[in-house]
């Protein structure tokens, strides 16, 4: 039997659009005010898409931006991975729409909806499949323009979420951003915590389904906000009794960037150093699918870790899904 090859990530990159929406702007268009976000969420302010951006146009920037950092040839990119729940379009996928855009016209290309689970399980798939010897070159994006599906009209779910992506180019280990272990799971029984209900085939975009917000997130945000402290805990547990190493062993945490008040509380009993988990949700808020490859990128491209650091990433969201990645970079 030939032995399974091992996978590493060659480059990363990021983009967040400009217009920014703060706490402050927020107070405008809802009952709710800066204090309040801030205590209960730890976020100050978030980016939004501009009126003519998709997720196809900051996933192509976000890519262009780790295909460049990768050194890799767009010719030598043999699959594109797109997690996002707000693609461009129903039909076709925004990975068709970025192979075209980006001319990367070797790969295959397919999207995955696991919400803000998405780019951590999509490394997880890009890592089986080049194991497996499927795919050599491997494009992975998390990508959301959250602005299209948040309800603002609903305070206590649309001071969360903005608009971001990130991207990483996976490829057989060669030195850099050893993938060390993966692990995705879901429990389909909470899925009506975080729903859009209309725009599918169960209940289709009516007139009367749009004066209703039915096409718009709603979320059920205490039922979410225990299942994240606890699932985000036992994410770092089961990793770390997986792989054998200590919590102190880890150099960057970087998790889905959630809520303040989630990461801490869920980290309270793991023996972690604070300064060693990322956090950027007081700029960006919770971006879905952009949220841990922009951390990471951003982590990465300040030094918060170097070559030979264990970098642990973090994720859990609607479905309701999780996954997490352990990297020695
Ligand atoms: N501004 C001011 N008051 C608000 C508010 C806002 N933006 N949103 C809700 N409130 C009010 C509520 O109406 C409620 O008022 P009441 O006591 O008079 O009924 C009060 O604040 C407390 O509401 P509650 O929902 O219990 O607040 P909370 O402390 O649980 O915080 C969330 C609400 C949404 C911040 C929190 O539940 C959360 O973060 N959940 C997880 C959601 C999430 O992360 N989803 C994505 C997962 S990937």
């Amino acid at each position: 039997m030939t032995a399974l090859r091992e996978a590493g990530i060659l480059g990363t990159g990021s983009y967040a659009p400009e217009r920014i929406l703060s706490n402050l702007d927020l107070e405008k268009l809802v009952e709710t005010n800066d204090e309040w976000i801030v205590s209960r969420t730890g976020m100050r302010e978030r980016r939004l898409v501009a009126p003519d951006q998709a997720t196809s146009d900051i996933a192509c920037e976000a890519a262009s931006r780790a295909i460049a950092d990768s050194g890799v040839k767009a010719l030598e990119i043999d699959l594109i991975i797109v997690a996002t729940v707000t693609p461009d379009h129903q039909v076709p996928s925004t990975a068709c729409i970025l192979q075209a855009r980006l001319g990367l016209v070797n790969a295959s290309a397919f999207d995955i909806n696991v919400a803000c689970t998405g780019f951590v399980a999509g490394l997880n798939i890009a890592r089986s499949l080049i194991a497996a010897g499927a795919y050599n070159c491997i494009l992975v994006i998390g990508a959301e323009t959250m602005s299209s599906i948040v309800n603002y009209k609903d305070r206590g779910s649309c001071i969360l979420f903005g608009d971001a992506a990130g991207a990483a180019i996976v490829v057989p280990f060669a030195g850099q951003g050893k993938i060390l272990d993966i692990h995705t799971g879901a429990d389909g029984t909470g899925g009506m915590s975080m729903v859009v209900p209309a725009g599918g085939s169960r209940k289709p975009c009516t007139l009367e389904a749009v004066a209703n917000d039915e096409h718009k997130l709603i979320m059920k945000g205490n039922e979410v906000y225990k299942f994240a402290v606890a699932k985000f805990r036992d994410l770092v547990v089961e990793q770390l009794a997986r792989t054998g190493y200590k919590a102190s062993d880890i150099d960057l945490l970087i998790p889905h960037q959630v809520n303040l008040r989630i990461i801490e509380s869920a980290l309270s009993r793991i023996e972690i150093d604070p300064a060693r988990i990322y956090i950027n949700l007081d700029r960006f808020g919770n971006t879905s699918a952009g949220s841990v490859p922009l951390a990471l990128d951003e982590a990465r491209k300040a030094g918060r870790f170097q070559s030979g650091s264990l970098v642990s990433l973090v994720a859990f969201g609607a479905g309701l899904t999780w996954a997490s990645t352990l990297i020695r970079w």
